[in-house]
């Protein structure tokens, strides 16, 4: 194979690699994170347990302002789903609830989140970060 060929074949391979890994362009960028926080305004602890499509993270417990957080690479063929079972008191009452944080299939969020996917749990329900905008959006209510 001719030096100009070869060249010709691996800037091909490197467009489509480069195509492939649209809208976050190259492969280190495709990386997001996933945030939940505890911004209980009564202050007292969150016990999470979230799982993904591989899986369990098992029971976490976030006193006020801790957060939980993970790295990963959306997985375009089969989906990548984030999901928790959340729990907290509030007035003496146990509040509970189910929420898919994070889903790259379906849009789950007004503005989806690019690199970093926050979520600030508080009373009321579920507030997400809006990166363009800068601010917390009311998003799922208990
Ligand atoms: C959360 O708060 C409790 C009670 O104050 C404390 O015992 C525990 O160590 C804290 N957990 C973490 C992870 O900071």
């Amino acid at each position: 194979m001719s030096p100009l060929i070869m060249m010709s074949n691996i800037l091909g391979f490197m467009l489509i690699i480069v195509a492939a890994s649209k809208p976050c362009y190259g492969l280190y960028l495709c990386r997001r994170h996933l945030y939940i926080r505890n911004d209980l305004e009564n202050h007292l602890p969150l016990k999470i347990n979230c799982w993904s499509n591989d899986n369990d993270f098992g029971l976490m417990i976030l006193n006020f302002t801790q957060e939980a957080s993970w790295s990963f690479k959306d997985n375009n063929i089969w989906g990548t789903k984030f999901e928790c079972d959340m729990e907290f008191q509030l007035e003496g009452q146990m509040k509970r609830g189910q929420v898919v944080v994070y889903n790259n299939k379906k849009k789950i969020r007004t503005r989806e989140c690019r690199k970093r996917c926050k979520w600030s749990v508080r009373e009321y329900g579920l507030y997400a970060f809006d990166e363009k905008d800068k601010k917390w959006d009311f998003k799922i209510p208990w």
